[in-house]
């Protein structure tokens, strides 16, 4: 029948006397997945299962259910001594060799047991040795002993044809899979035992269509619940500052999983997703309202990019299109403007919604590309402008993508950036969490670590043109800044031939990005590529630059100087 993968629920599996054969067969078919409480799992039966592991086709994964990271909350809805038990299953299993899963109850919405929930058993895992954290946090579904706990499903919470239009029914575990017990197949997992759920007796039969009557269906709906496992998530070891080593996800695993995430927001706009960015309507006129619904940026780079008509402008990250849409009507007939997005339906969406801009507007000059932030699709030096709206903290590749924005600058160039930035260093529950990737949050850097990247990769002229606070997150602060440099590559005629800057205030002294101080009113001898770089923007108006050459005085500035 093609079945990929299996799960094996209870009860509790390894009350099965034969569950190690049952399971050695099932590994030469698929990915074989034991959900267990643990309190069952012994050294023994954990060395066997290692052993078949190591000879099957396919690789079982363990997952262990938790209520909580204290053994008398757990208890108190596991029964007495699960606890412990529980943890020497994972420590069995740990030390056989296997990386279990554990699974645990998210009562968060039902004001239970919220308080760090996730560095609890973050600390938990350590203590165990567990070789990596691998949490599935499963909603609460009302039924059986969480409706006594909690309540029942209130009659408004039901699932209705509508709620699914504009949803991937392949996000809900009865989609692809079945339920096969002793009482017969059921269409979940969750719905084991509920006759309206029962599905016939052998999987053929069981493959036809269920009415999702049942409550539970409305947790699957507004939690995007599934039993199966998360597309878990490879890490790699990351060495921080001060040599303290950390596995971190993996980049290949952020970037497939900020793809799903941006995937689905194209498809379904996601209105919590959307900062309060403030474009000028009078920008807005010739986009369509598509565009807008999908606008996931945090600032508006392009109304601080001051683009002149002409101009070549690269947004990374394009989305929806909104920036390019915008830069579009700036840059005129002459202009143009090149978007480059990794995710197959926001591009479609940017395409869909580019030939009605083309014809409000009269011209078309905007191309969408497919490709990555890390590895920009472009030649050298051949744009004027790089935007980017809430784009790089989704990069777990920050200074790539500055040294990609400085490569394909031309010389004199400039980026305008909005993006999240934290007050302190996001911490490694919060870097774990697939879904606060996606909203921006588990990617973003310290503002210091932002502004000490873009000054390395050698921009200058840095400054912060609008913040503002974003949310508040584990005690973290998180701002959106929208950050305007320049690009300027050294010349090798650069001289001092007797030119000087004079700086106008109001500040008592200054001192740019190549350590010259000008102290008000003082003149300062500067070199030429010197005198460029202060007579243009950002610093243009702010010095008296003579324009006073000295022919015969040419002295070399040297490599120190700018
Ligand atoms: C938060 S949305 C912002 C979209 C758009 N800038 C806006 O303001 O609406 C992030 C976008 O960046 C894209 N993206 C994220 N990481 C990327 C990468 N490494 N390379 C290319 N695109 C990426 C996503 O596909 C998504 O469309
Ligand atoms: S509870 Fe309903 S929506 Fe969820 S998996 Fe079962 S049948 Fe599907």
């Amino acid at each position: 029948m093609g079945v990929k993968e299996f799960y094996f629920t209870g009860g509790e599996p390894f009350l099965h006397p034969e569950i190690a054969d049952i399971l050695k067969e099932a590994l030469k078919l698929g990915t074989t997945t034991i959900l267990s409480n643990g309190t069952l799992i012994t050294k023994e039966i954990a060395q066997r299962l290692f052993q078949i592991s190591s000879q099957s086709k396919y690789k079982p994964e363990f997952r262990v259910s938790l209520e909580s990271y204290r053994e008398a909350e757990n208890d108190l809805i596991r029964g007495k001594g699960s606890f412990k038990k529980a943890l020497s299953g994972i420590q069995a299993l740990v030390c056989a060799g296997f990386n279990p899963i554990i699974t645990i109850a998210d009562w968060s919405k039902y004001g239970r047991f919220t308080k760090e929930r996730e560095d609890g058993f973050e600390s938990l895992a350590r203590s165990l040795n567990v070789p990596q954290l691998r949490l599935k946090k499963l909603p609460l579904v009302l039924l059986g002993r969480s409706a006594e706990l909690i309540r029942p499903y209130r009659k408004d919470e039901q699932v209705t044809e509508s709620c699914f239009d504009n949803f991937s029914m392949d996000n809900l575990q009865c989609a692809t899979s079945r339920i096969v017990t002793s009482k017969g197949v059921f269409v979940c997992p969750i719905l084991i035992g509920d006759q309206k759920a029962w599905m016939g007796w052998s999987l053929k039969e069981a493959l036809g269509p269920y009415m999702m009557e049942s409550p539970a269906c409305y947790t699957c709906r507004t939690s995007g619940l599934t039993c199966k496992n998360d597309d878990f998530l490879s890490y790699e070891t990351h060495t921080f500052q001060g040599g303290k080593e950390l596995k971190i996800l993996a980049k290949d695993t952020v970037r497939k999983l900020v793809n799903e995430f941006y995937a689905t927001a194209a498809m379904q706009p996601q209105k919590e997703l959307c900062c309060p960015s403030s474009y000028n309507p009078a920008d807005l006129s010739h986009i369509p309202q598509e565009v807008l619904n999908i606008s996931y940026g945090c600032g508006s780079p392009v109304t601080q990019a001051n683009i002149k008509p002409g101009e070549s402008v690269l947004d990374l990250g394009s989305g929806g299109g909104v920036d390019c849409f915008i830069a579009a009507k700036m840059a005129g007939e002459q202009g143009q403007v090149i978007g480059i997005d990794m995710t197959d339906e926001m591009l479609r969406n940017a395409n869909a919604s580019k030939e009605i801009v083309a014809r409000n507007l009269g011209f078309d000059n905007v191309w969408f590309m497919k490709g990555f932030l890390e590895e920009i699709p472009l030649a050298d030096e051949c744009v004027d402008v790089v935007t980017s709206n809430c784009v790089i903290n989704l990069s777990t590749q920050k200074e790539k993508v500055f040294q990609e924005i400085f490569r394909v600058l031309r010389n004199g160039g400039r980026f305008v950036i909005s993006d999240i930035v934290s007050d302190k260093e996001v911490p490694l529950s919060m870097k774990q969490d697939k879904k606060l990737w996606g909203e921006c949050i588990s990617g973003a850097v310290t503002e210091k670590e932002f502004f000490h990247i873009t000054k390395k990769l050698g921009f200058y002229g840095l400054e912060v043109v609008n913040r503002y606070r974003y949310k508040e997150v584990e005690r973290v602060k998180f701002y959106s800044i929208t950050a305007r440099a320049y690009k300027y590559n050294k010349s090798k005629e650069c001289v001092y031939s007797g030119q000087y800057a004079i700086y106008n205030g109001p500040l008592s002294s200054v001192s740019d990005d190549d350590n010259h101080t000008y102290p008000v009113g003082i003149p300062i001898e500067i070199c030429t590529d010197t005198a460029w770089k202060l007579s243009n923007p950002p610093y243009k108006g702010m010095f008296i630059i003579s324009d006073m050459q000295n022919k015969d005085v040419k002295i070399s500035c040297g490599p120190q100087c700018c």
